[in-house]
């Protein structure tokens, strides 16, 4: 498949097209053989890479920097305390600045205007590493391993449970738009996606033959699934509202029980983690209540929390590689 995304950012799940969200999970698939066989390539050589984490990370983090390690490029971590970003700088003048010394810069916080600023005045490729609105390379990775597992996007029933309006759900029924599965998101009325995004969506779908269901039905939602996919509750930034998503979402916790109402003995269960599903966090301590997913489901066969993990960095590495050589 021959695609050029050389210089692209990626902002949003909607700068690319299905054909290139098609080519960087095939592009990630061969690297992550490459890594089993030895034969992995250094194509990034001599490239200079800024991170920029006004939020916190584990997996996005580290897949940034293996993923740049591994094709031979240099990273500088910049937290939120580390520069003037939008405190004594404006985000513009700090992308002209990172631009002339840096060959992309990936960014992860709050509102999705600084990312785009940044892409918009740096002159170089930014990826979202998530900001409050979307996730893309998280999609990429949950794309991945439907890939793996299922082998096709084809006739794929994709179940989204919980927080309907937050980052991954976004990007999630962006993604699904654009491969063309069929996807529901299933949650309280008051959470349900935003309108606009579900009609813009849906324009994308008609193309793709994707279709949408948006329900707080768990059965509706979850007939016939595939796949169940749930987030955390209480998003980053949105600590303060943990009790009242509690007591909206408890109904919508992922049971061993609703795995079954799937019909499907071989439906998969995914999480873009962190994940609370059992009481050992400091957090969960405090908020006995705050699961999303019983730990029995976590832990059990239908699980692929763990490899959708791994998978981040592969699709990071492929969409290092893929705009920057
Ligand atoms: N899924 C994800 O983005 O994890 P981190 O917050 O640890 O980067
Ligand atoms: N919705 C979550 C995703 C974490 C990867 C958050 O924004 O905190």
């Amino acid at each position: 498949m021959t695609v050029n995304l050389k210089g692209r950012s990626l902002l949003t799940l909607k700068d690319f097209s299905k054909r290139e969200i098609f080519y960087i999970i095939d592009a990630a698939i061969e690297l992550k053989e490459h890594k089993a066989h030895g034969t992995l390539q250094k194509k990034l050589e001599d490239k200079n890479i800024a991170l920029l984490f006004e939020k916190s990370s584990t997996r996005t983090r580290c897949a940034f920097v293996t993923a740049a390690v591994n094709e031979g490029a240099h990273t500088e971590y910049l937290g939120k305390n580390d520069i003037q970003l939008g405190g004594k700088e404006t985000v513009e003048d700090t992308a002209r600045v990172l631009g002339r010394m840096f060959d992309a810069i990936e960014f992860r916080g709050f509102k999705q205007e600084t990312v785009e600023l940044l892409a918009e005045y740096s002159g170089v490729p930014v990826w979202n590493g998530l900001t409050d609105l979307y996730h893309p390379t998280q999609i990429l990775a949950d794309f991945m391993t439907v890939k793996e597992e299922l082998g096709t996007f084809e006739n794929v029933k994709f179940a989204y449970v919980g927080d309907g309006r937050n980052n991954v759900a976004n990007s999630l029924m962006i993604g699904a738009a654009k491969v063309g599965m069929d996807f529901r998101v299933v949650s309280p009325l008051s959470l349900f996606p935003d309108q606009d995004l579900v009609e813009e969506c849906e324009v994308c779908a008609k193309e793709s033959g994707a279709c949408f269901t948006i329900t707080d039905s768990i059965e509706e939602g979850l007939k016939d699934c595939d796949v169940i996919y749930t987030d955390i509750w209480a998003s980053m930034g949105e600590e303060d509202k943990i009790p009242e998503r509690i007591s909206l979402l408890k109904p919508y916790k992922i049971t061993m029980g609703m795995l079954k109402k799937t019909g499907k003995e071989d439906v998969i269960f995914l999480h873009c983690l962190p994940s609370f599903h059992n009481l050992q966090t400091v957090t969960a301590q405090k908020y006995p209540d705050i699961c999303e997913v019983e730990d029995e489901v976590f832990e059990s066969k239908f699980s692929r929390v763990f490899d959708q993990a791994e998978n981040r960095l592969w699709t990071i590495e492929a969409v290092m590689v893929a705009t920057l050589t």
